[in-house]
């Protein structure tokens, strides 16, 4: 009896002991998860998804391969799509993370569709889950690119609609004319990418860096005679406050075109672009930047335009406006350190692999 008591006393301080234990692990734990996780520890091989369209991969189109992706999927899965044009719109809804979409080629993958009902239906490819990466594929939609030539009126006609965080692009393409790529919020990444349209054509509210980026403005199609009276507008972006965290950062990359362009205007108040150590070729405008609705109310924005060159990069009949950032406001923009938050992009194998192109 007495041995019996006192093993369950015992027993009563083992299981304290260990409760208390386990509480003071998961706090050290839950510290530990605010600083940079060392990815590689969790790395596992990459699993593979074949999108065939003559039927010798696993799905014949990639909506029905990203479908078969669980909900709340947790390691990385590559959907391998196979040269071709699909001819389809793709989702990735928002439970379906950790995808790494990779076409062979971005001349030879294309996912190419031609909507333009509303601005929001419109996008060819839209992404909605964080943890999205895609490769060597092209994003196209063909409505004012095709259809307008046919004197249809030009309206809002998505490639791409990027909505989830910590997104990352390598060596794609994106092709449209108004409003291509609806960088619409999270954290993001382009790397060699080619992104091409005349009208706000990277648009919305992402915090994204474009490193080694090519744009191209194809605004001669507003103009068919040439004249370049109706220059375009390479980025409208989404920022509306001055706490908020986002803004568009070009770095290293270089503009060129078939026509003229204003580096961006002011799709929000506090609207924040910087081209940065980027080539600004002879189709930008000499007043490079236009504040759209927000006359009078110029100094919330931040455009700025640090160490470019090329025959357009002269700023000296520039808005007058156009920011001066000191050096730390510049440099703390620059670093991958500012979509980089946790190490998610940098110390993750996967990415550490596909940022070197
Ligand atoms: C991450 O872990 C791997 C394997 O344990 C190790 O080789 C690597 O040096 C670590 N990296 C960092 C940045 O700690
Ligand atoms: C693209 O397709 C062509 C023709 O099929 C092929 O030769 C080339 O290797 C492909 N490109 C890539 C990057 O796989
Ligand atoms: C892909 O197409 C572009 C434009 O036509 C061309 O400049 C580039 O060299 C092509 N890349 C490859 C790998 O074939
Ligand atoms: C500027 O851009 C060029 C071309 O992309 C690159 O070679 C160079 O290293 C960049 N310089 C800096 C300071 O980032």
């Amino acid at each position: 009896m007495c041995s019996n008591k006192l093993r369950t006393v015992m027993n009563s301080v083992v299981l304290l002991l260990l409760l208390v234990g386990f509480g003071l692990v998961n706090g050290e734990d839950q510290s530990k998860w605010r600083e940079p996780r060392n990815h590689s520890r969790h790395h596992r091989p990459l699993k593979k998804i074949k999108v065939d369209p003559s039927g010798y991969g696993d799905f014949k189109t990639i909506q029905s391969a990203i479908d078969s992706v669980p909900s709340n999927n947790k390691h990385w899965i590559c959907i391998f799509v196979r040269s071709g044009v699909y001819r389809e719109k793709v989702m990735i809804p928002v439970d379906k993370p950790f995808i790494l979409l990779q076409g062979e080629g971005r001349n030879n993958t294309t996912i190419s569709w031609d909507d333009h009902t509303t601005l929001a239906e419109s996008p060819t490819f839209s992404s909605f889950a964080d943890n999205f990466a895609a490769r060597h594929i092209s994003f196209k939609n063909t409505y004012n690119l095709e259809e307008v030539k046919q004197k249809n009126p030009r309206v809002p006609a998505v490639a791409a609609l990027i909505a989830g965080d910590k997104s990352s692009f390598y060596k794609c393409n994106f092709f449209g004319l108004q409003d291509t790529l609806w960088d619409m919020e999270g954290r993001h990444y382009y790397k060699s990418c080619h992104i091409e349209g005349a009208v706000d054509f990277i648009f919305g509210m992402g915090q994204s860096i474009y490193e080694k980026c090519v744009i191209y403005v194809n605004s001669r199609m507003l103009d068919p005679n040439g004249k370049w009276e109706y220059p375009g507008y390479i980025t409208a972006q989404g920022r509306n406050s001055p706490t908020d965290s986002n803004g568009f950062v070009f770095k290293n990359s270089a503009v060129h075109g078939n026509g003229a362009a204003y580096l961006g205007r002011a799709w929000r108040d506090y609207s924040r672009v910087l081209f940065y150590n980027t080539s600004l070729s002879n189709i930008i405008v000499p007043q490079g930047w236009d504040a759209w609705n927000f006359d009078g109310h110029e100094y919330k924005i931040t455009f700025a335009e640090v160490n470019c060159y090329g025959l357009g990069s002269d700023t000296s009949s520039r808005v007058r406006w156009l920011k001066k950032l000191d050096h730390s406001t510049v440099m703390n923009l620059v670093d991958m350190s500012f979509i980089d938050i946790g190490g998610w992009l940098r110390r993750h194998p996967l990415h550490q692999n596909m940022l070197k192109v």
